[in-house]
């Protein structure tokens, strides 16, 4: 198989993720469908679709034809089986649970043509631990694309032990399909590369704020002033959800069972609160 055989993606998932990249793969000329379990989410993406094409029209970035057959190419359904069955590739961008992440799989691989690649999305959760659901671990990889996914070029290509080059070396072509750049990473790691790098930074900001030094918006102006980042770690904790920020402290505690690593306490708080940022209107600053 090479990338010319991608014809169909299916995303699943249509949430802070799945929604953008359903619709960047559409406006890369591919059949998407797009499937989540919540008929509102559905709705929200296509709604999100036909309010943001309009924009780049009028912005002058993007031609009318292209708006078109971005809309065209999209499609919505609540039907996993529908979804998968006749797609080429999997893109899957459902919630960071690795219960459903394993269920989804094995789904998957009953519901999808045995051709297709099953890729994650997921920020931390490395493939390796989904693959053995399926009975097409070669098949399997990340697929690890950064938010806003239309705005954002980077995508992380993750090739475990289980993956064929070949499957890695399509996922790449497919990136690059899709106006990305890919960067492709031979072994798994947990947090791949950026998210190693942003934990870091979060970690040393959330210390900051934790113990009272400075409030999250005085370290926001502090890193965008100072390094020249488009948002400080707090408002960017805002955009990419406080929930993801729990699991990934306390996926990465599991692992390492070294309590620096725990979420700190300011993010334990906004997640019991479920004040995790945007998407609830609520994080370390407010959206209403
Ligand atoms: N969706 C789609 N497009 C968006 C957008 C959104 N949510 N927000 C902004 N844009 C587009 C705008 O349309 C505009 O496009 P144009 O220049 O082509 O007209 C462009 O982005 C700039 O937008 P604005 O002028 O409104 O706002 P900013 O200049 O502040 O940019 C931003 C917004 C692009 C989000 C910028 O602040 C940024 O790059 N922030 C950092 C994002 C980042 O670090 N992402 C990685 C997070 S880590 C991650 O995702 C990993 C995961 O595992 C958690």
């Amino acid at each position: 198989m090479t990338i010319d055989d991608i014809k169909t993606i299916c995303v699943i998932g249509a949430g802070t993720m799945g929604h953008q990249i359903s619709l960047c793969a559409a406006l890369s000329g591919y059949k998407v469908k797009c499937t989540d379990i919540s008929q509102e989410m559905l709705d929200k993406a296509g709604q999100f679709a036909r309010t943001y094409l309009p924009e780049r029209v009028a912005k002058g970035k993007m031609t009318q034809e292209q708006a078109e057959l971005g809309l065209a190419n999209l499609s919505f359904t609540t039907s996993l089986e529908e979804a998968a069955q006749d797609a080429d590739f999997i893109i899957e961008a459902a919630v960071e649970k690795i219960d459903v992440k394993r269920q989804l799989f094995a789904d998957l691989d009953r519901i999808a043509p045995s051709h297709a690649i099953l890729a994650t999305n997921s920020s931390f959760i490395v493939s390796s631990k989904v693959a053995d659901a399926t009975r097409r671990p070669d098949k399997v990889c990340n697929m690890h694309f950064f938010n806003p996914p239309l705005v954002m070029k980077l995508v992380e290509v993750v090739q475990g032990n289980h993956t064929s080059p070949e499957t890695a070396q399509i996922t790449m072509d497919l990136c690059e399909k899709m106006g990305k750049t890919g960067v492709w990473l031979k072994k798994e790691i947990y947090g791949f590369l950026v998210n190693r790098i942003l934990a870091a930074i979060n970690h040393e900001a959330l210390f900051l704020a934790d113990i009272g030094i400075a409030s999250p918006e005085e370290i926001d102006t502090a890193v965008t002033n100072a390094l020249g980042h488009p948002m400080g770690p707090f408002r960017l904790m805002d955009m990419t959800g406080i929930d993801l920020s729990y699991y990934i402290g306390m996926e990465l505690y599991k692992e390492t069972r070294d309590p620096k690593d725990k979420p700190s306490p300011l993010v334990v708080e906004k997640y019991a609160k479920r004040e995790w940022g945007r998407k609830t209107k609520k994080g370390f600053y407010s959206y209403e």
